[in-house]
């Protein structure tokens, strides 16, 4: 059997701007047009299903092609461990004498970047597979998106130095040939998660015309850049359409101005605005609206 890989379409941004709004009325519309798909949420307090609102009836027909998954840090942290654990403890206890499961607690909850890895890898394994057509994935804000990208980068950078480290070492404890073997395969893993994220996965970025979402913009383009990774589409979210008081008059004007920049500063980009609802953006129905504006083109 031929198996395709899922597409994979990543929604980003500062905190609270309406990513896991977008990223379902996404996974909504793939799922409508009789799509596997799966929504995915790497955010540690996840508002999927919350959004969804999957416990009420009525929802469409197309349920049964949409997948809801939300992992929390306690998922990450055993998958995590059943994965690597047993490798890093491997080299980590080399230079600290540590208890394996005080180890696995501080290497998925302290130490930045290794669960961010970890979900990374997940990710990719996950769009391998082939049980679904489209992946969506919301993530946390930024701050830790950021992370969550960068680490790839970094490790294959760090992993670098590894060898030479390892080979001035004493080590008494432990062979240096398998720790030397296992940064290898890290070094493989972290290539191919790099890969990934240039070429498999489409970045979102979702925003709202107000001052510090703009500047921080600025930021997460010039990061991504960095490394390579390409921004396809840009969401301006909560854009304000009907003026009908002077009260949104006023918001509005003042929107224009961050709604200028934008278009001038990322001209090249696909940047969709959505409107502000007067309601909340809660249950199929009121995604549905959403998904039409996002589709629309
Ligand atoms: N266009 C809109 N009009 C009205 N309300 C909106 C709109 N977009 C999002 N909201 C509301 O704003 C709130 C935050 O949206 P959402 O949870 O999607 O943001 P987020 O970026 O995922 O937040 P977090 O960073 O906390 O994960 C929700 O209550 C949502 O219903
Ligand atoms: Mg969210």
């Amino acid at each position: 059997m031929i198996f395709e890989q899922a597409t994979v379409t990543m929604f980003s941004g500062k905190g609270g701007v309406g990513k896991t709004t977008c990223a379902a009325a996404t996974a909504l519309h793939y799922a409508s047009a009789g799509e596997k798909t799966l929504a995915i949420s790497t955010d540690a307090t996840p508002s999927l299903s919350h959004i969804f609102d999957s416990s009420r009836d009525g929802f469409p027909a197309s349920r049964e092609m949409l997948r809801i998954r939300e992992l929390g840090a306690a998922e990450v942290e055993q998958m995590w461990d059943e994965k690597f654990g047993k490798d890093v403890f491997d080299v980590f206890s080399s230079f600290v004498a540590i208890d394996y499961r005080d180890f696995v607690e501080f290497t998925t909850g302290i130490l930045p970047g290794l669960s961010e890895e970890f979900m990374v890898d997940y990710i990719r394994e996950l769009s391998l597979q082939g049980d679904n057509s489209h992946i969506v994935w919301d993530t946390a804000p930024l701050g830790q998106t950021l992370a969550l990208l960068q680490t790839p980068a970094m490790l294959v950078e760090h992993l670098r130095m590894a060898p030479r480290i390892y080979s001035k070492l004493k080590l008494s404890r432990i062979k240096k040939e398998p720790i030397l073997s296992i940064i290898g395969r890290w070094q493989k893993l972290s290539a191919e998660e790099m890969e990934f994220l240039r070429n498999r996965v489409q970045f979102v970025i979702v925003t709202i015309p107000e001052a510090l979402a703009v500047v921080q913009l600025d930021d997460v383009f010039h990061r991504m850049d960095a490394h390579g990774l390409k921004v396809g589409q840009l969401i301006v979210n909560n854009v304000i359409k009907v003026k009908d008081s002077s009260f949104l008059e006023t918001k509005s004007e003042q929107q224009k101005k961050y709604l200028d920049t934008i278009y001038a500063k990322y001209s090249h980009l696909d940047i969709i605005e959505v409107p502000m609802f007067p309601y909340e953006l809660r249950g199929w129905e009121r995604l549905r609206e959403v998904e039409k504006v996002l589709f629309s083109g």
